[in-house]
C-alpha cells in the first residue's frame, strides 16, 4: 500500500518527509516517541516493575527495611536433602526462617522433626506452603506463620534452617547468638555464616549446606574475644 491510497495511515512504512500528511517528529515505521513519550514509557515500566515487586514478589514486606529483604528462591531437592541430613537424629522445635513454599518444613516433619514450622511474609507463598502440607497429608500438623523472621522469638528453637542471602547473615548471626539455646543447631544453605566455624558441612558449590552448633559458636566467639587485644 502506498501513501495516498485508501486506508493508508500517516506514519506507516513508506511515509516520507514532505509527503501529504507527514509531520515533523514522525519517522519511517511510525511516529517517534519524543521526550514526553519516552518519559511516559519510563514511568509505566517503573510502575509495572514496582507492582510486580510489591504485589507478586514481596507483598507483606512493607515494614521490613530494604536491606533486610530477601526475595524468594526455592531450595533445590539436593539442598533440601543436604539440610535435613545435617539435622538427622535431632529432636525439638524446628523452624525455617523464610519458609517460601514450605518444602523444608514439610520434609523436616516427614523426618520426625516436630514441631516443624515456617515463618514467611509473602501471602502467596503461605498459600502454596499450606497446599503442599495438605497434599502431603500434614494439614494441621505443620504450621506456616505470617511473621517477620526478624521479630520472632527463637529462644525455644532447637533446629533452625536458613536459606537466606549473604547480605543478611551478619545481622542474623547477632540475633541467633542472642536468642538460641546452647543446644540449638543452625543449618545454613547456599551461603555460610562468614564469622562462624561450622561443625559439619555437606555438598558442593550451590548445593553446599553448613551446620553450626550454638555451644561451639559461642565458645569460639568467647575465646576470640579473650584473645583479641582490647
Ligand atoms: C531464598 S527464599 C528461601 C525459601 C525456602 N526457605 C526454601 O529454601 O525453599 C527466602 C524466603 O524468605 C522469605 N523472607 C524474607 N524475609 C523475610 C522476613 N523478614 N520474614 C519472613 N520471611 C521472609 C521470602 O519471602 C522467601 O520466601
Amino acid at each position: 500500500m502506498e501513501p495516498g491510497e485508501p486506508g493508508w495511515e500517516p506514519g506507516e512504512p513508506g511515509w516520507e518527509p514532505g509527503e501529504p500528511g507527514w509531520e515533523p517528529g514522525w519517522s519511517r515505521g511510525g511516529p517517534a516517541l519524543g521526550g514526553r513519550g519516552l518519559l511516559a514509557l519510563a514511568v509505566a515500566s517503573g510502575a509495572a516493575a514496582w507492582a510486580t515487586w510489591a504485589l507478586v514478589l514481596m507483598p507483606g514486606f512493607r515494614r521490613v527495611p530494604l536491606r533486610l529483604q530477601v526475595p524468594y528462591q526455592p531450595s533445590s531437592p539436593r539442598q533440601v536433602a543436604n539440610a535435613l541430613a545435617l539435622l538427622r537424629g535431632r529432636a525439638g522445635k524446628t523452624v525455617d526462617l523464610g519458609s517460601g513454599d514450605g518444602r523444608l518444613v514439610v520434609e523436616a516433619y516427614k523426618q520426625g522433626l516436630r514441631p516443624a514450622l515456617g515463618y514467611e511474609l509473602n501471602p502467596w507463598l503461605l498459600c502454596l506452603a499450606n497446599y503442599r502440607a495438605w497434599r502431603a497429608g500434614y494439614h494441621g500438623k505443620v504450621s506456616f506463620l505470617k511473621e517477620d523472621l526478624w521479630k520472632v522469638d527463637l529462644s525455644d528453637c532447637n533446629n533452625v534452617i536458613v536459606f537466606l542471602a549473604p547480605s543478611v547473615k551478619p545481622p542474623l548471626a547477632t540475633k541467633l547468638l542472642a536468642e538460641l539455646p546452647d543446644g540449638a543447631r543452625v543449618v545454613s544453605g547456599r551461603f555460610p555464616f562468614p564469622s562462624w566455624t561450622p561443625s559439619s558441612t555437606l555438598g558442593q558449590g550451590l548445593e553446599q549446606v553448613w551446620a553450626y552448633d550454638m555451644k561451639e559458636v559461642r565458645r569460639a566467639a568467647q575465646s576470640s574475644a579473650q584473645g583479641s587485644p582490647v
